[in-house]
């Protein structure tokens, strides 16, 4: 397995500029099932998980490939085998977001039940309730999902939980009903919006995008064509709290700062400065001491989960004390006892962190458990004094484009290692 040596306290200092999102290419790589056509997605990071996904689409007998550095190209006109494999799904529980589309086009799915992962449980009842109240039979038949429905009719769908890929499943199965669905207490997260925007440039008929209330008219076909997927709030942040917790400065660029107003507001109070462009963020973190700041987690626009490991491990090194409240995931505090291996002073009481700033925390050999607690990891090595070295770095790789490159450039002591012991 690969690792990455940091060797921590340089002040990160330059520009960034961010791939596109991974949570919204990875929804509409499914949503290819829906169309008969050609589609092709621009500015598509090369990830893992896009990578096994192109995987999930080619065995099902779609072609599916990057056909340019960040440009992916399907044609999903023949699907020989609906079938989304365990060994497939269990690497990538986004696989999910093939029930839908197939469903929908189809009218039949075997779909492998993610089952849970690290961070908790990942139950995927809403997504199953709201078929049902399409109209498809569904049985769990040795761990598999399997769907019929000779045609979705619309509904009329209220969430019990405001569910990501969830809505995103519904939404796309909604696409191809007859009539019409409104889904109640759906997800507002910019890359749902970005999935319906994407969809109703091939057709769909979506309506109260950004909104809670989703309302799909259904339509009887999608025809191809071409979109390019937002930029990844979850990468932007990332970059700006490893400046902020090296004392740097960075411009990050080809982002939009509406998709992490609720971030950058925390770090402002943190005590960096912030200038929001067009299209970049600038961050400067050299000049004032830095105050640690509580945070909440809750569905979008509130503060994303897929952020809280990294401002953890910014609130490590700032002054004072702070809360950090996970209420989106029952076990996703797991970097806690890696942070507290580099000398962080942490207290954790169920769903509550609290965090007491420290003077320096020095390098540790520790262990990337999740994608996003491997990102807190990296920013308390690139802050910490001496060396660390990350294992497991392969969750890293998941969700972020040859970070290392792009940290190295920011002037970072990093280098990706093949593990010999
Ligand atoms: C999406 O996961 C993201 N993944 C996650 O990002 C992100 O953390 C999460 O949304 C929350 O924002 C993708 O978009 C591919 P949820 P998802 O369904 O959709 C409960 C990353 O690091 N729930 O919104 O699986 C669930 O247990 C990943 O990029 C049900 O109870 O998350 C959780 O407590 C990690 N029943 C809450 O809802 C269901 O049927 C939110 O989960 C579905 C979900």
């Amino acid at each position: 397995m690969q690792q990455l040596k940091i060797i921590g306290g340089q002040a990160l200092s330059g520009e960034v500029a961010i791939s596109g999102a991974k949570n919204a290419v990875l929804p509409m790589l499914a949503a290819t099932l829906l169309i008969e056509g050609d589609t092709c997605l621009y500015n598509v990071a090369r990830l893992r998980d896009v990578h096994t996904f192109l995987q999930v689409l080619n065995e099902m007998g779609a072609r599916a490939e990057f056909s340019d550095e960040n440009q992916v190209c399907v044609n999903a006109k023949t699907i020989t085998n609906p079938v989304a494999p365990y060994d497939l799904v269990k690497t990538m529980r986004a696989s999910v977001l093939v029930l839908g589309p197939l469903l929908a086009r189809f009218g039949y799915a075997k779909v492998s039940l993610p089952g849970g992962c690290a961070i908790g449980a990942r139950p995927v009842d809403q997504h199953i309730k709201g078929l049902k109240a399409m109209g498809a039979d569904i049985a769990i038949v040795e761990g598999y999902i399997e769907a019929k429905a000779s045609k979705l009719k619309g509904a009329h769908i209220v969430m019990d939980t405001v569910t990501v890929t969830g809505t995103e499943n519904l939404m796309m199965a909604a696409v191809l009903a007859e009539g019409t669905t409104i889904l109640d207490n759906a997800a507002r997260e910019p890359e749902v919006s970005d999935l319906a925007h994407m969809l109703n440039q091939m057709g769909a008929k979506i309506s109260g995008i950004d909104t809670s209330t989703l309302t799909i008219e259904g339509v009887p076909s999608l025809h191809g064509g071409e979109y390019s997927v937002l930029p990844d709030r979850i990468e932007t942040g990332t970059h700006l709290l490893a400046a902020a917790a090296t004392r740097g400065e960075i411009t990050v660029r080809n982002t939009r700062s509406d998709l992490l107003e609720v971030v950058l507001e925390k770090l402002e109070r943190a005590g960096c400065a912030i200038k929001r462009g067009e299209n970049f963020i600038y961050l400067d973190a050299r000049h004032k001491p830095l105050q640690a700041i509580s945070v909440r987690t809750a569905p979008f626009p509130a503060f994303p989960t897929d952020m809280q490991a990294q401002f953890m491990a910014f609130n490590t090194l700032a002054q004072g004390s702070a809360t950090i409240v996970e209420t989106i995931f029952e076990n996703r505090f797991m970097h806690v006892p890696e942070l507290a291996r580099m000398g962080a002073d942490i207290s954790v009481d169920g769903q509550i962190a609290t965090i007491r700033g420290v003077s320096k925390l020095s390098g540790a050999r520790v262990m990337a458990t999740d994608l996003r607690a491997s990102a807190g990891l990296v920013i308390a090595a690139l802050a910490a004094e001496g060396e660390s070295i990350i294992d497991r770095i392969y969750h890293l790789d998941r969700g972020y484009d040859a970070m290392e490159v792009k940290l190295k450039a920011l002037g970072a002591q990093i280098e990706r290692l093949q593990e010999i012991s």
